[in-house]
């Protein structure tokens, strides 16, 4: 765990959001899990916005994924409806991680084994309306030395 804090603010989750959005590379994996309303849309705008995206960032509710042209190609899928959305769709999610693009996808349990391997796993959950706990886990040396090397920017 390179990351594990409780009563997070949206202040707060803002600049974890920055340090995360310094510590990432093409090719990242990034799952986040937690129930509706923990904030990961939230994490993933703040991530997309330091990486210089300018379209607006909301959950992909009626399609798989939403593709930003940033600092680097951010794509942000949501799994949330992956059994509504059938079978071909759900075959193309190991397209989905490429080199030039850092990947982040809220609910990702139905695409566990297909998506390839994550570089960071991210926990939230709601502790009161306005605070949340939040967890980030590197899951390689290099991922967590980016996360350490990012420290300044939080
Ligand atoms: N400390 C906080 N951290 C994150 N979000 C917060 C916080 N305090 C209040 N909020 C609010 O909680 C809501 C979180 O919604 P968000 O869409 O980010 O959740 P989500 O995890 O993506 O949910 P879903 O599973 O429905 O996609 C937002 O309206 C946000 O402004
Ligand atoms: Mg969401």
């Amino acid at each position: 765990m390179v990351l594990r804090r409780q009563g997070v603010g949206l202040g707060e989750l803002r600049r974890i959001g920055r340090r995360l959005a310094a510590a990432l590379r093409g090719g990242d994996l990034v799952l986040l899990y937690g129930p509706l309303g923990a904030g990961k849309t939230t994490l993933i705008r703040v991530v997309a916005e330091t990486l210089d995206v300018s379209d607006p960032v909301r959950s992909p509710s009626f399609t798989l994924a939403n593709i930003y042209a940033g600092r680097i190609t951010i794509q942000h899928l949501d799994l949330y409806r992956l059994d509504d959305i059938g079978d071909d769709d759900a075959l193309a999610l190991e397209e989905y991680v490429r080199p030039d693009a850092v990947t982040l996808v809220e609910w990702p349990q139905a695409g566990i084994g297909r998506l390839g391997e994550p570089s960071f796993t991210i926990r939230m959950a709601h502790e009161s309306l306005h605070e949340r706990s939040i967890e980030i886990e590197a899951h390689t040396g290099e991922a967590r030395e980016r996360w350490e090397a990012a420290r300044r920017h939080e």
